[in-house]
């Protein structure tokens, strides 16, 4: 078919042409924003699954109903900053909020205030005052310029949101890739938005982030449970599946046969980024409407390789030849979560003696923990790609540990 028409979008974040199998999500969206509105309080929510499952892609959805209902949006791709690079992005995200507030000559009270406090703010990761200069408003002393993340947090949040609250306007956090936020920053930014929700401030977050998010502590933790929902989002359902691989082909004029669309289902297992990518393929060997068994099995080759080059061997290429061996060896026992014990056993190690490198793999978010003692693959069909990347498993040479022994 004509490469130019090809509809599907396998790329991270990409908007399909049509969104399957959210409609939950979407509607508890719209029911948090609608509550906030009428000065209710109601459970954010964040949003886990593996990759490729259209977190991001969601977040953007809900990133356009904010913007319909005239809210304003603080996006945030985290990452693993250290405190004083967060503290800089939070500051340049809610400056850009307070613009799209109110131009600065129509600023009233409270937002002149919520621009103080972010003045102050600024001077906690640059003394200097360089990068608040343009808000030419005195710094609120002795407001969000504690030092102590969780308190500045909340000061500005709160700042920012009587100043939206003013306006009629309400203000929605969207955190993606929020599991690397560091423990402290995910705790201050739970901590600053129960405080709003006790204010009944229109103000809330939304995240995104891989499955061990929801392993939080102490008093975070408690105020985590009761401020969010963790929907899990996932595979699509068979008809959704179907729905999202023939969809965008139709509205081209191509359609598929019903063997066709259950081969292409069994192969992507229902996974969005999969569908994606294999329909692509199909677009590409396919000549003639419908669309065939034939001409999926055709495109399955060239859809593996596209696979194997790009989405898992990035992964694989960041890990060291232990980290590898590992994952290998996890592949080797299945798609299933698997037990640290199981997985060293394998290796001829002990789980303490490969402890580090699991947790090296669960940091770099390859692996993650659904409960104590087990580890799952983060990618899905990861197992399957490990064994074809890595046919037999070779644990590295143990390096000495630094007693020689002689
Ligand atoms: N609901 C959906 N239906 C069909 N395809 C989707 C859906 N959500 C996402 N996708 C596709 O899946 C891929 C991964 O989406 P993305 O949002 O980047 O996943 P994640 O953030 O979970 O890793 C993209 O190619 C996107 O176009
Ligand atoms: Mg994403």
């Amino acid at each position: 078919m004509d490469p130019l028409l090809n509809p599907y979008t396998p790329n991270a974040g990409a908007k399909p042409p049509i969104v399957v199998g959210r409609d939950d999500q979407l509607a508890n969206f719209d029911l948090l924003l609608a509550r906030l509105v009428r000065g209710r309080t109601e459970q954010s929510m964040i949003i886990t699954g593996l990759r490729g499952v259209g977190k991001t892609v969601l977040l953007g959805q809900f990133r356009s109903k904010a913007l319909a209902a005239n809210w304003v949006t603080v996006e945030i791709e985290a990452s693993k900053h250290e405190e004083d690079a967060f503290r800089r992005d939070l500051f340049f995200k809610i400056r850009s909020a307070l613009f799209e507030l109110s131009p600065k000559a129509r600023w009233d009270d409270r937002l002149r205030r919520a621009a103080s406090v972010l003045k102050s703010f600024s001077f906690t990761f640059d003394p200097s005052g360089s990068v608040s200069a343009s808000l030419d408003v005195e710094a609120a002393d002795g407001s969000a310029d504690s030092h102590v993340l969780s308190m500045d947090l909340t000061e500005l949040v709160l700042a920012i949101g009587e100043a939206a609250s003013t306006r009629d306007r309400g203000i929605v956090f969207l955190i993606d890739e929020i599991q690397f936020l560091q423990r402290p920053q995910l705790e201050a930014l739970i901590t600053a938005i129960h405080k709003t929700v006790q204010r009944t401030l229109p103000v809330t977050l939304v995240g995104a982030g891989l499955p061990q998010i929801a392993e939080l502590a102490g008093d975070a933790k408690s105020y985590a449970e009761r401020l969010f929902k963790f929907p899990q989002i996932g595979v699509l359902n068979s008809q959704d599946a179907q729905t999202a691989i023939s969809r965008p082909a139709s509205e081209e004029n191509v359609e598929f046969t019903p063997e066709a669309l259950a081969l292409a289902e069994e192969i992507t297992g229902g996974y969005p980024y999969f569908i994606q990518e294999l329909g692509s393929a199909i677009w590409s060997v396919a000549e003639t409407s419908p669309v065939t068994k034939q001409v999926v099995q055709e495109a399955e080759p060239a859809y593996v390789a596209k696979l194997d080059a790009s989405f898992f061997r990035v992964r694989l290429d960041r890990a060291t030849p232990l980290q590898s061996a590992y994952l290998r060896a996890m592949g080797g026992l299945g798609p299933q979560p698997q037990k640290a014990s199981d997985v060293a056993a394998q290796m001829g190690r002990t789980s303490e003696n490969l402890a580090p490198t699991r947790a090296e793999l669960i940091n770099m978010g390859l692996l993650y923990t659904p409960e104590h003692g087990y580890a799952a693959f983060t990618v899905p069909h990861f197992d399957k790609f490990i064994l074809r990347a890595m046919p037999t498993l070779e644990v590295p040479e143990k390096r000495n540990s630094g007693r020689k022994a002689r």
